[in-house]
C-alpha cells in the first residue's frame, strides 16, 4: 500500500478526521507488529523506527509506552543502584565543592578554603568552576532518577539514614554529616595507564598504578596543618612543608576526580547493556555520556600534577610523591588523554572505547568494591554495606528483555 492509498483508505473508512496522535499511534502499532514479525525472522536489526514515531507528542508518547515500553523490574533495579551511586557522587562532590568550588548565587557556600583553591588552580585556573559544575551535574542525576522512579510508582532511593560520618573540621567542611570519606583515600590511578594502552581489561589486561596514592587526604583535614588563608601562587616551594602538603592534597583530589568519573563511564555503559525499556536505555546512555565527559576533563587536569612545572610534589606527612610522567614513554605521556584504540570485539580492529564494560569489572558490585577499596566508605556501618550491596546485586542481576 502506498502512502497515497493509505490516505485514501483513511478518508473512506473513517467518519471523523484522524487526530495527529491517533495517526502516530497507528503508525507505531504497525511498526511494533512488523518488528515482532521481523524479530521472529531474525531481521529486527534491519528495521528503523520512523522519525514520525519518535517525535510523538506527550499524549502519544504515553500510549507508545503502553504499547510495550514499560520499564521492567530489572530496569528499576538498574535505576535504583544508579541513583544510589549518584547520591554517593553528590555527597563526595559537594564536599569537594565546599572546599574548592566556585561560589555563585546558586552555590554560595562553595570554595570556602582559599589555600585549597589556590593549590587546585595550579592544576588549572578553572578548577573551582569545574568542581562546582560537576557537583551540579551529580545532584541533577540523582534528583532526576529518583523523580523518574516515583513517576513510575516506585519508591525513591535515600541514603539519608547512613549520613553519619563527621565532615572534615577544616574550613570548607561545614557541619553537616556526610556519607563518604575523603580524609584518607587509596586512589586507584590505573585508569591513567589503562586508557593509554591498546589492551582491554575485559580481555584480561591488567594495569599498575600511574602514581601510588595511599592513605592520603583529598581534602584539607586541619586548619592548623594547612591554614585556609595561605596561598600557593605558582608551584609550591620545595622546602615548604605546608605548601607541599596542600599541593599533594589537591593533586590527590585531581586524580580522584578522574577515578570517580571513569568508574561512572564504565558503570553506565555496563548497565545500558542490561536495560530493556527504550526510555530507561535513553536515561542510562544520556547520563552515562556526561560521566564520560567529566572523566575526559579530569583526566586532563590530573596530568598537570605529573608534568612540569608542578611535578615533583611530595607530601611531607604521607610520602606520596607526584613524579614527572613525561619521561618519553607514550604509556604515561600526560597530554595523551584521549582513549587509545584497544581490543574490543574479538576478530575486529581495535576501537577507541570505554573500558572495562563487563559485569565482573564494571558492574554494580564491582563499583561498590572499587569505591570500598578507595576508602570512600571508611567509617560506614554494616547496614550501609548491606543496603548498597543488595541494590548492587539486584542491578547486576538485571537482563535485557525485549519482545
Ligand atoms: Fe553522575
Ligand atoms: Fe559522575
Amino acid at each position: 500500500m502506498t502512502v497515497h492509498d493509505e490516505r485514501a483508505n483513511a478518508v473512506e473508512t473513517t467518519a471523523a478526521p484522524e487526530s495527529r496522535d491517533e495517526h502516530l499511534q497507528r503508525i507505531w502499532d504497525r511498526v511494533v507488529g512488523r518488528r515482532a514479525f521481523l524479530r521472529q525472522a531474525g531481521l529486527a536489526s534491519a528495521v528503523a523506527v520512523p522519525a514520525s514515531a519518535i517525535v510523538a507528542s506527550g499524549a502519544s508518547a504515553k500510549r507508545l509506552r503502553r504499547a510495550g515500553d514499560e520499564p521492567t523490574e530489572g530496569d528499576f533495579a538498574i535505576l535504583r543502584f544508579l541513583c544510589a551511586a549518584e547520591i554517593i557522587e553528590s555527597d563526595l562532590w559537594s564536599q569537594y565543592a565546599g572546599f574548592g568550588g566556585q561560589a555563585s548565587t546558586e552555590r554560595p557556600n562553595d570554595g570556602q578554603n582559599g589555600f585549597y583553591v589556590s593549590a587546585l588552580q595550579n592544576l588549572d585556573s578553572d578548577m573551582p568552576q569545574y568542581i562546582s559544575d560537576n557537583t551540579d551535574d551529580e545532584e541533577s542525576h540523582q534528583a532526576f532518577i529518583n523523580a523518574y522512579l516515583m513517576s513510575k510508582g516506585q519508591r525513591p532511593v535515600s541514603l539519608e539514614p547512613f549520613r553519619r560520618l563527621l565532615p572534615s573540621p577544616a574550613t570548607g567542611g561545614g557541619s553537616k554529616k556526610v556519607l563518604t570519606n575523603l580524609k584518607r583515600l587509596n586512589v586507584d590511578t590505573s585508569y591513567y595507564l589503562r586508557y593509554r594502552a591498546e589492551t582491554n581489561p575485559d580481555f584480561g589486561a591488567t594495569f599498575g598504578q600511574a602514581v601510588t596514592i595511599k592513605n592520603q587526604p583529598a581534602i584539607p583535614v586541619s586548619d592548623t596543618e594547612t591554614p585556609p588563608g595561605d596561598t600557593i601562587t605558582a608551584v609550591p616551594v620545595p622546602n615548604d612543608p605546608v605548601q607541599q602538603r596542600m599541593q599533594a592534597i589537591a593533586n590527590t583530589a585531581g586524580f580522584h576526580f578522574g577515578m570517580i568519573e571513569q568508574g561512572g563511564s564504565s558503570l553506565y555503559t555496563t548497565m545500558a547493556l542490561k536495560a530493556s525499556s527504550l526510555e530507561v536505555l535513553r536515561i542510562v546512555v544520556a547520563i552515562g555520556g556526561v560521566e564520560t565527559n567529566h572523566f575526559s576533563l579530569w583526566h586532563d587536569k590530573a596530568g598537570n600534577a605529573v608534568a612540569a612545572p608542578l611535578a615533583g610534589v611530595t607530601d611531607p606527612k604521607t610520602g606520596t610523591t607526584f613524579p614527572n610522567l613525561n619521561t618519553g614513554s607514550e604509556a604515561t605521556q600526560t597530554n595523551l588523554i584521549l582513549p587509545e584504540p584497544c581490543e574490543f570485539i574479538p576478530g575486529l580492529p581495535a576501537c577507541s572505547v570505554v573500558r572495562p564494560t563487563i559485569d565482573a569489572l564494571a558492574g554494580a558490585r564491582a563499583a561498590v568494591k572499587g569505591l570500598t577499596n578507595d576508602g570512600l566508605f571508611d567509617g560506614q556501618s554494616d547496614d550501609f554495606f548491606d543496603f548498597i550491596e543488595r541494590l548492587a546485586r539486584e542491578a547486576d542481576a538485571a537482563t535485557r528483555e525485549i519482545g
